[in-house]
């Protein structure tokens, strides 16, 4: 079968169930675990169809290689990673026109000056550990060695995690690539948000990604009874909790329009019905296109969470998880990408995107450019999501001619 886009959205169908999948009847595949070293299995299967040789890096992804003329690579990448309940095409689509780029290549017994990397990262949506794009930012080079000391719920090191793959910890951050020997990088992606869809259009060009941080909360209030402990003595971390989850919503609805502030994941302990909760653990994510608004908003949740929790008398640690700057693309290669989208008929739509992406970790270190793909009203993180694959192929038309005109500019 020739490359196409629509062969891209078919393989994301096949990777959103077992054994691609942890969730008996949902999906979730989560970096290291059963699903995603499946999943690996399976990409690598598809990248040698398209002519490509395969290796695992130091941090657990997936790397297809098809040789240019020199030894510098041109990647195209996303993520295998999902969320829990999440929907197929988040991140594998990316991975999976990257292929059909490569496939088409092989198909004409092409060679380009330079290499093409397909890159299916094993974390970016941090749906393991209290962190995101630990696999992205190894090879970005964008990660502290004190990241990596993170544990999942059931309490698994990611050391230990590394042995679904026979990873030796030690060398996670030996994934790194020398950015002098890298052309730029490329992805596609759902837009996972519905502008594209309103304007009627099948494709975006993104033209900066959104500031993020993340951070997880601690309340320590007393266990107790729930029969003796009077409504006025109790010391009751989830009420606390409640407060501050209000209180962080008010905050980020006062702000400009591209602030979200979320609370998406909350621990309470020691969780019976007939116990006060003694303990609460929930994450917040703050996100914004300027750094000094998200910053301001952090800010002023910490100040609002310390007056709760003093005023209650409950303990609070806020520990910051991951700080992600704002990240331009580049100009030249979102010019190129423009010009690829504008000879499929359509106008270059220049988009913010307020989703976070690998691509971010590397707009610092090589020349960047994200295509967005319309999805359908606009649904991610959902087993909703849903791309036509005529656009998932307008988006696959624009990659390859992206190719050419980079092409044409190196040679
Ligand atoms: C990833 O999907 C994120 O934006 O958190
Ligand atoms: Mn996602
Ligand atoms: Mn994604």
């Amino acid at each position: 079968m020739v490359a196409s886009g629509f062969r891209a959205v078919e393989r994301c169908d096949i990777l959103g169930v077992a054994p691609f999948s942890d969730g008996p009847d949902f999906l979730f595949r989560p970096y290291l675990g059963p699903g995603h070293v499946a999943a690996i299995r399976q990409v690598a299967d598809w990248m040698h169809e398209a002519g490509m040789t395969t290796r695992i890096d130091a941090a657990g992804n997936l790397v297809g290689r098809y040789e240019g003329h020199v030894d510098k690579a041109l990647i195209i990448a996303s993520h295998i990673d999902s969320v829990r309940d999440g929907g197929k095409y988040d991140g594998p689509l990316g991975v999976m026109l990257g292929i059909e780029c490569v496939a088409a290549l092989h198909d004409g017994g092409r060679r380009l000056p330079f290499a093409i990397e397909v890159y299916a990262f094993g974390d970016e949506e941090g749906s393991r550990f209290p962190a995101a794009m630990l696999t992205s930012r190894a090879v970005a080079g964008q990660i502290e060695p004190s990241a990596l000391e993170v544990t999942d719920r059931e309490g698994v090191t990611l050391m230990e995690a590394l042995i679904a793959l026979d990873l030796p910890f030690a060398n996670f951050l030996g994934a790194r690539r020398d950015p002098s020997n890298l052309i730029g990088y490329l992805e596609a992606h759902i837009e996972q948000g519905p502008v594209l869809e309103a304007e009627g259009l099948a494709l975006g060009v993104v033209t900066a990604i959104a500031a993020q941080l993340r951070f997880e909360v601690t309340m320590t209030g007393v266990a107790g009874h729930a029969g003796t402990n009077s409504m006025a003595l109790r010391k009751d971390a989830l009420t606390a909790a409640a407060e501050a989850i209000l209180a962080i919503e008010r905050i980020a609805r006062a702000g400009p329009d591209d602030l979200v502030a979320t609370v998406g994941r909350m621990v309470v302990g020691p969780g019976a019905p007939n116990v006060v909760p003694g303990r609460v653990t929930f994450s917040i994510d703050i996100r914004s296109g300027a750094e000094s608004v998200r910053d301001a908003c952090a800010a002023e949740v910490r100040r609002t969470l310390t007056e709760i929790a003093a005023g209650r008398g409950i303990g609070l640690d806020i520990h910051l998880v991951h700080d992600l700057p704002a990240s331009p693309c580049d100009s030249g290669f979102m010019a190129l990408l423009s010009e690829a989208v504008e000879a499929g008929g359509q106008p270059a739509r220049q988009i913010v995107s307020g989703a976070g992406h690998d691509a971010m970790v590397f707009t610092g270190i090589t020349p960047t450019a994200m295509l967005f793909i319309r999805c359908k009203d606009g649904i991610s993180h959902n087993p909703l999501e849903s791309v036509e694959a005529s656009d998932a192929d307008a988006a696959l038309t624009a990659m390859r001619l992206f190719i050419d005109k980079l092409e044409a500019k190196y040679v």
